[in-house]
């Protein structure tokens, strides 16, 4: 396994180019499977998620050609239905093959994905919504085992907003017969990404982006050419690695529409940010101020900053109230910020966080993916030596970020243990 060894104290200075955006990636290797042919995606990061889902789209049949961050996708020769615990065990957005196998076989086996260390994060709507459209669903062994002689359109409100399952549904509804509506849907950008590349595949699809999006099922899709979308959550960690070490970052490659409520909180708490060309220049002071946020569905303060944010706060000049009303148990990585020094009160779904001159290294251990990111955050501005251990969640959804960082100046590299 890898550790990450950092040296704090180093000011970032320089240029970064901001990868594809792994949750814009997800669905749309997804999408891949509703149509046969060539399908050519460009920006795909390389991180072990994206590797997971390839994984899983292979075990089906599917055919991948990968040359560097351009992906030839071909599904002509679906030999399979399911997707083993193995594989979605260690990661629950597998459960984004279920709405295009069932759209394309007319049926799926899928292991249930378990919990994860942020929340039991079921799929209950996601569900809800198949049945709705004329799918039998069934518990079988830790499986869903999902089939349908045909996928109808149906009306479907979500009792919560749910990303994946947006997108899970929205793919389901393509090729249905009729009108699907989806009311309360999620607005993120990774949905919308997903909504274009489906709309050249031949999809009728309007209101994604808002929270009413409706599908009018088409006969036929053709494979695309399409490049995703930046990640905004990587985007906003060199936000933020630059305002908790005080250097100055270009960062480019950022789409800057898709992070406004970061860029005010982080606005908020005494950096500087400018908007140049296609990206941003971030400019870290001495004087962070603390700021009170909370996390919502897009276009909110997004759930996956939260950790990264908390990390800013506990060497702001005063106190910060941070809220997750996302997920249940988002906190985890605080007992390892406090092992660096932060003084942090848990109660309930609220971090209480009062600010203090410094952080002082020690060896933490990251939790999960957006905990790991908060912890090298911290690392960077920490005196003296940190050592992050089980980074393999860093690289569930960051590519190379120790390897951009060094390159921005900070004291960073990986050792096996
Ligand atoms: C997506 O997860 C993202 N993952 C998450 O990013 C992100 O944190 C989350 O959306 C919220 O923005 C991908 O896109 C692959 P949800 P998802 O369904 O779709 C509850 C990261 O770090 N819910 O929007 O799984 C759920 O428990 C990851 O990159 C139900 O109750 O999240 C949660 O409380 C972490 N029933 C809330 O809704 C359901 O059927 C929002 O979850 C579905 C969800």
């Amino acid at each position: 396994m890898d550790k990450i060894i950092i040296e704090g104290g180093v000011p970032l200075e320089g240029e970064v180019t901001i990868s594809g955006a792994k949750n814009a990636a997800l669905p749309v290797l997804s999408a891949c499977l509703l149509t046969g042919g060539w399908h050519t995606l460009d920006n795909i990061p390389n991180v072990k998620d994206v590797r997971t889902i390839e994984e899983i789209l292979s075990n089906l049949g599917v055919v991948l050609e990968e040359n560097g961050q351009t992906l030839k996708v071909n599904s002509d020769n679906l030999n399979s239905y399911s997707a083993p615990y193995k594989l979605v065990k260690t990661m629950r957005a597998s459960i984004l093959v279920l709405g295009p196998l069932l759209s394309r076989l007319g049926k799926a086996r899928i292991s249930l994905p378990g919990g994860c260390a942020i929340g039991a994060r079921p799929i209950d709507l996601h569900l809800k919504g198949l049945s709705s459209m004329g799918v039998d669903i069934n518990l079988e062994h830790g499986d869903v085992v999902a089939s349908t002689d045909k996928l109808r359109g149906a009306n479907i409100f979500f009792d919560i907003s749910t990303v994946t399952g947006t997108e899970n549904l929205m793919m389901a509804a393509v090729k249905a017969e009729g009108k699907t509506t989806l009311h309360n849907a999620a607005e993120e950008p990774e949905v919308v990404d997903l909504a274009r590349m489906l709309s050249q595949m031949g999809a009728r699809i309007q209101g994604a982006g808002t929270d009413t999006i409706t599908i009018i099922g088409v006969k036929e899709l053709y494979p695309v050419r399409y490049a995703i979308i930046p990640d905004r959550i990587e985007a906003g960690t060199f936000l933020t690695a630059a305002a908790i070490t005080k250097g100055k970052v270009n960062i480019k490659g950022c789409n800057v529409d898709h992070m406004e409520a970061v860029i005010e909180k982080l606005l908020d708490s005494g950096m500087e940010i400018e908007k140049r060309g296609e990206g941003l220049v971030a400019i870290g002071h001495d004087k962070i101020k603390g700021v009170d946020t909370k996390t919502m569905p897009f276009p909110g303060f997004p759930t996956d900053m939260q950790a990264q944010f908390t990390a800013l706060m506990c060497i702001a000049n005063g106190w910060s109230m941070i809220r997750e009303t996302v997920f249940e148990n988002r906190f985890m990585y605080v007992g390892e910020l406090k092992r660096m020094g932060a003084d942090i009160e848990i109660n309930g779904s609220q971090a209480l966080v009062k600010g203090k001159r410094n952080l002082s290294g020690a060896q933490v251990m990251a939790t999960d993916l957006r905990a790991s990111a908060s912890l090298v955050l911290a690392g960077l501005a920490a005196k003296g030596q940190t050592e992050i251990s089980r980074v393999y969640h860093l690289d569930r959804g960051y590519q190379d970020l120790d390897l951009k960082l060094s390159l921005l100046g900070s004291k960073i590299w990986r050792e096996k243990y």
